[in-house]
């Protein structure tokens, strides 16, 4: 008998599990031969150059969560400056004489591999026909796939959609790949929701949507057009409403595949590596967790008091530049006790919050929290719980006599943070962290514990948005960390049964997901930085 879709997803997630006496099956070293292009281009396609700025709007990283009086208006080069903010290019990277170079870009990916590829759904613009477009980081440009021969949308909104290439991650990470892929769509997700709101714009992932019909809108079914390219998978499909004070209506699905289908198709996409493995446990586990058609969610989210102001006075746009990854963390220096309540406070789930807005779900996941260096706070093991019941979800979890459940004598009333235990826990963080120093050396580090059991009775295709939710809180952590003059790095490699195993959690009600570090980074001085788009002649 074959295995349901929500048994191949709980197969899949227990063998893609890192165990300390083994990791989950990945490539035999690495063929650089056919590291996989990190840009996706259509060849054969009308290019749209997009403006590279030099000037953003002026807005506080802390005003971000405030309504904007004066929007931009929707337009060419304000979908440009979207899209730079979030996917664009936001540096280049060498080492030695110049000849190793790499690009970063504003949003994180695993390994910096970059699976996430972007599509905009426009009606016609100024300068813009309306159609579905490839955005092409690398130049940053719109390639044209399908030009619509009439709008099937009103011209006061567009649609984003974005859709992952696993072969990128598998090639360095095997089995594991399937889950950074998803990881990277939450990244994205977050960024493009944070690019949004220093526009003034509002954003929301529309989750009706069925898997096909989003490949079938950005022709991802096109088989002549990937004869010899690597394919690309589906993942989701959000609206912009630039004026957010008035309703936008969105067409059906029904309207924009019509469009579709009668529109004129062009482009042929690039090949990217040279040779392709297969990864069986990732086309299975693909496979499962394609999601349908489903109803709009609805649910009552809770109410939280109003958030912890950020102090940081930095500009939205030079914390979205500045954000890297620090490969190391300097031990000797601490978080105060109010910049990491705050940051606690950001990842609460408020709707009307950046980049929370943007997301339908109620919250999945809650915070294991391994705090180091916080002035104000003992070191030890804590707990953030992101709904009303989540703290008493990980109390009636953690199956361990030495915890002891204690708030903060000086946490704020609305934060569910509690201590459970103290002592130095750098050690077990590195351990857990597949022995990496950034997980001990910083200020804290964060394990995300995922509602598992719960998330999968809805469905298999589930198993993807729990990965998305998280890079969402990685996102937030990550702009957050630089604004209190710190820095983050997303860390996809754990070991996932060793944490449950601290923890005393038996079963799958609570799973380990993603961890995150977060402390003062050290600049490797050997690396010189470029600017983004110094390649480009315009
Ligand atoms: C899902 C995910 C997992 C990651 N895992 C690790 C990790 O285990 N260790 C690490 O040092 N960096 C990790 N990173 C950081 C990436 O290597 C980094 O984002 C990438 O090199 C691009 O650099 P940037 O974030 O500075 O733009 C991860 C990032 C993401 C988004």
């Amino acid at each position: 008998m074959s295995a349901t879709p929500v048994e191949t997803v709980y197969a899949y997630h227990q063998r893609s599990k890192h165990q300390l006496q083994r990791y989950a099956a990945g490539p035999d070293g690495l063929d650089w031969d056919s590291q996989p292009n990190p840009f996706r281009q259509f060849q054969g396609t009308q290019k749209i150059p997009l403006t590279v700025h030099t000037e953003h709007p002026d807005r506080g990283f802390a005003q971000l969560g405030q309504p904007n009086p004066s929007p931009a208006p929707l337009n060419l080069d304000n979908l440009g400056r979207l899209l730079e903010l979030s996917l664009g290019l936001s540096a280049w990277k060498t080492y030695g004489s110049g000849e190793d170079r790499w690009s970063l870009r504003c949003n994180p990916s695993s390994g910096n591999l970059h699976p996430t590829e972007a599509y905009l759904i426009t009606p016609a613009l100024e300068s813009l026909p309306a159609g579905v477009y490839h955005y092409h980081s690398y130049a940053h440009e719109l390639e044209l796939r399908c030009g619509f021969a009439s709008s099937p949308m009103p011209a006061t909104g567009v649609a984003i959609a974005l859709s992952s290439i696993h072969w990128r991650e598998a090639w360095k990470y095997g089995e594991r790949a399937f889950r950074y892929c998803q990881h990277d769509v939450g990244h994205a997700l977050g960024a493009l929701s944070y690019a949004a709101a220093v526009l003034g714009w509002h954003i929301a992932f529309d989750d009706t949507w069925a898997d096909a019909d989003i490949a079938s809108l950005l022709g991802l079914e096109r088989a002549e057009d990937f004869a010899d390219a690597e394919r690309e998978v589906p993942d989701l499909l959000l609206w912009i409403n630039p004026q957010p004070a008035q309703a936008f209506s969105v067409p059906s699905p029904a309207a924009l595949l019509s469009a579709a289908d009668k529109g004129s198709w062009s482009g042929q996409a690039n090949r990217l590596s040279e040779t392709v493995d297969t990864w069986v446990a990732i086309e299975l586990v693909h496979a499962a967790a394609i999601k349908p058609a489903t109803p709009a969610i609805e649910y009552v989210p809770d109410t939280w008091s109003q958030a912890l102001p950020c102090s940081s006075t930095a500009r939205a746009t030079d914390l979205i530049y500045q954000r890297r990854s620090m490969q190391a963390c300097d031990p000797r220096i601490a978080l105060p006790v109010d910049a990491f309540f705050r940051i606690m406070d950001a990842l609460l789930p408020r709707l009307e919050a950046t980049p929370w807005s943007a997301w339908p779900y109620p919250p999945r996941l809650h915070l294991l929290l391994f705090i180091h260096r916080v002035k104000g706070l003992m070191p030890g093991l804590y707990a953030l719980g992101r709904h009303s019941t989540g703290i008493q979800q990980m109390q009636t979890t953690f199956d361990n006599p030495k915890f002891t459940w204690k708030k903060p004598d000086n946490c704020p009333e609305h934060l569910p943070l509690y201590q459970y235990l103290v002592g130095d826990a750098s050690n077990a963080a590195r351990l857990f962290s597949c022995h990496q120093d950034i997980a001990a050396n910083g200020a804290f580090s964060v394990g995300m514990l995922v509602e598992f059991d719960a998330a999968l009775e809805q469905g298999a295709w589930q198993y993807r948005r729990l990965f998305w939710e998280a890079g969402l809180l990685g996102q937030v952590l990550y702009l957050e960390a630089e604004a209190a003059g710190m820095q983050g790095t997303g860390i996809g490699c754990y070991f996932d049964d060793e944490v449950h195993q601290l923890l005393g959690i038996d079963g799958m009600a609570l799973q380990s997901l993603y961890h995150f570090t977060v402390g003062k980074g050290l600049v490797d001085k050997r690396l010189q930085t470029l600017p983004p788009y110094a390649h480009l002649e315009r």
